[in-house]
């Protein structure tokens, strides 16, 4: 399925009445997992800027050691520093690297803003080298802003 044919179906699960925040995140982990071949550890982290802490929130793919992952530490706690999109087309060619698991090839890092503060992250990990594109980016953008809308 296409980007664009995803935005609104990530809408419809943001805008769902009836179910939690954690449970809308899980939904969209699994659509965004389902949907695109390469996205196969899909992800939220949250930020605890008083203890420079992330924290994994929902998930679908493999279970992970990294519950806890202090600001500046691998990708992700790299992201909760800079504010910016991470893309890595290789994880082996990264000296500030928390390794999941050797099936892990590459790793795109998106931040959720609320009010303009850096909460969280979107985090995906792929079997495939090198698979994202600056299209991959503005789709995950766009999924972060509907996510902060939960918060
Ligand atoms: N690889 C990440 C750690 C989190 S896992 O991908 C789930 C990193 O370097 O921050």
């Amino acid at each position: 399925m296409n980007f664009e044919a995803l935005k609104p179906k990530v809408t419809e699960i943001i805008i769902q009445f009836d179910i939690s925040k954690d449970e809308k995140l899980t939904k969209i982990c699994q659509l965004l997992q389902d949907a695109i071949p390469y996205y196969n550890w899909v992800g939220f982290y949250f930020a605890n800027h008083e203890t420079q802490t992330l924290h994994l929130g929902s998930y679908v793919g493999a279970e992970t050691d990294h519950t806890v992952i202090p600001f500046g530490k691998g990708i992700c706690g790299q992201v909760a520093v800079s504010n910016q999109n991470f893309v890595v087309p290789d994880v082996s060619a990264q000296d500030n690297y928390i390794a999941c698991s050797l099936t892990v090839k590459s790793e795109i890092v998106v931040p959720i803003f609320v009010e303009g503060k850096n909460i969280g992250q979107i985090d995906i990990d792929s079997h495939v080298l090198d698979p994202f594109t600056s299209e991959d980016e503005r789709f995950l953008e766009f999924v972060t802003q509907e996510v902060a809308k939960l918060f």
